[in-house]
């Protein structure tokens, strides 16, 4: 199983993960990806600089447009 950590620090969740959350668990839910991926939020990684950021199994993501997202959900 995937797991997918998006940043809900204020620095990222004002910049976009929001969105970011709103869209990975509607792509969850639409593609009944629930035993596959795991969403999960966290708390800042001191990497604001970069942000928004998202980690995939560890892997940081940062500043991904919703269409990078969205390839990279359908890669997992
Ligand atoms: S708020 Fe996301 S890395 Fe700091």
């Amino acid at each position: 199983m995937a797991v997918i950590k998006v940043c809900l620090g204020s620095s990222c969740y004002v910049r976009g993960n929001d969105k970011t959350l709103a869209l990975i668990d509607d792509y969850i839910q639409k593609n009944r990806k629930e035993h596959s991926l795991e969403l999960i939020g966290c708390r800042c990684s001191d990497a604001c600089q970069d942000g928004p950021n998202v980690f995939i199994d560890n892997k940081k993501y940062s500043k991904l447009t919703p269409e990078e997202l969205l390839k990279i959900l359908e890669e997992l």
